[in-house]
């Protein structure tokens, strides 16, 4: 069964909760990473967990939620070989992957509804990387890493 793993701060918990339960339905193993109650946490405390667990390759996947999305995508793209896209529509749900193969699914917990949240979600378990000329513009990025030897 394929696992994507997922955690929020207390802003995206209860969008976290509903996603889980929507990847349950696809077949999907939910490895809930927290947070588990809705007192005010800090989302690097959820989201550097979950992003050193994509980065080391131990799950190939995973989804960041925060209020906006903006602080877990930041945090997440700090971490070699971690791809995160902010996705708050289907359209760049689909490029996210088709385009950019983002390992790493950010919602804004405090601007999707829960609809759109899920349709966002399916539309990038669903799409497939192109590769060709998008592979060679991620490899440019990839390339960064290794120039500035980012050790995480
Ligand atoms: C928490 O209030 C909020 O700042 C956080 O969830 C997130 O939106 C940060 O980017």
């Amino acid at each position: 069964m394929e696992k994507i793993a997922i955690a929020s701060d207390h802003a995206g918990r209860e969008l976290k909760e509903d996603l889980k339960e929507y990847l349950q339905s696809l077949g999907i193993e939910a490895h809930d990473m927290g947070a588990n109650s809705d007192k005010s946490v800090d989302y690097p405390d959820y989201g550097i967990p979950l992003a050193e667990k994509v980065s080391a390759g131990e799950v190939a996947r995973g989804v960041l939620i925060c209020g906006t999305g903006i602080g877990m995508s930041i945090l997440a793209n700090k971490f070699r070989g971690v791809r995160a896209a902010l996705v708050n529509d289907v359209y760049t749900a689909r490029m996210a992957k088709e385009h950019n193969d983002a390992n790493i699914l950010v919602i804004g917990g405090r601007v999707v509804g829960k609809g759109l949240a899920r349709e966002i979600l399916k539309t990038w378990i669903e799409a497939i990387f192109e590769g060709g000329r998008h592979q060679r513009r991620l490899d440019k990025i990839t390339e960064i890493e290794r120039k500035y030897n980012n050790k995480q």
